[in-house]
């Protein structure tokens, strides 16, 4: 993933990562998302197999937190070797009242898409700055390199000014974790989430949008560690 995400102490965040992991149970398959929400659930899920004998099996969707996974203590399994999970916990960079969302600010969305969509049940875990009437943050889209020039173009005609994501550390672009590249393609407002989403699909050498039509919840975590649930 990329290091879009910053990892600064939220007690929204917190409140929202920390209660998605109590819905958590012994012989859950759990499909872990990536980012700084999703870090809190994870740590949890780290606590609670070692201080409640949780027994679960986690399937990561970055490198990332594969590497907070470990740290924790959560067992890991693969999508090879567990493809049905009983649950998925993620993040978004922004939600809407039908439970659509925009993810992939952290490059992670192809991963996640698959493992969200693997699971029978899928819980968004957030702060309250990313509900909003209409989304309208920009798109992330993952594209394989040898197609981006295209993409770009016909990006450009849905009505979007895509932007290649830069790497915030090094020169040149992020690099996802399945060898791709990023687009943040800014459509302004998005009235139609599903229709856009279908039309990006199209794109020869797209690998995946952030647009996720498969949340069964949302998880909105307060200042004061009291939830609100979509
Ligand atoms: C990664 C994601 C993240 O879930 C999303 O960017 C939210 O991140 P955070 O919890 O750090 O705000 O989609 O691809």
């Amino acid at each position: 993933m990329s290091d879009r995400n910053q990892s600064q102490e939220s007690p929204e965040k917190k409140a929202a990562g920390i209660y998605a992991a109590s819905l958590v149970q012994d012989g859950d398959r759990v499909g872990l998302g990536t980012g700084s929400t999703v870090a809190y659930t994870i740590r949890e899920l780290g606590r609670r197999v070692r201080e409640e004998n949780l027994s679960i099996v986690g399937v990561v969707t970055s490198f990332q937190s594969e590497a907070i996974a470990i740290e924790a203590g959560v067992p890991l399994t693969t999508l090879a070797q567990t493809p049905r999970l009983t649950i998925a916990i993620d993040g978004a960079d922004q939600f809407d009242q039908n439970l659509i969302a925009i993810k992939g600010g952290g490059a992670a969305h192809t991963r996640e898409k698959i493992v969200s969509m693997s699971a029978d049940r899928f819980v968004i875990v957030s702060d309250p700055k990313k509900r909003s009437d209409v989304l309208s943050v920009p798109v992330p889209v993952e594209v394989m390199p040898f197609g981006k020039e295209l993409a770009v173009r016909q990006l450009k005609e849905l009505g979007a000014n895509p932007v290649l994501r830069a790497a915030a550390k090094k020169d040149g672009p992020v690099i996802t974790d399945n060898g791709n590249f990023v687009l943040d393609c800014d459509f302004g407002s998005i009235p139609n989430p599903k229709e856009l989403a279908a039309k990006i699909s199209q794109i020869p050498g797209v690998v995946e949008h952030g647009i996720f039509m498969n949340a069964d919840e949302v998880v909105i975590g307060k200042t004061d560690g009291s939830i609100e649930i979509l």
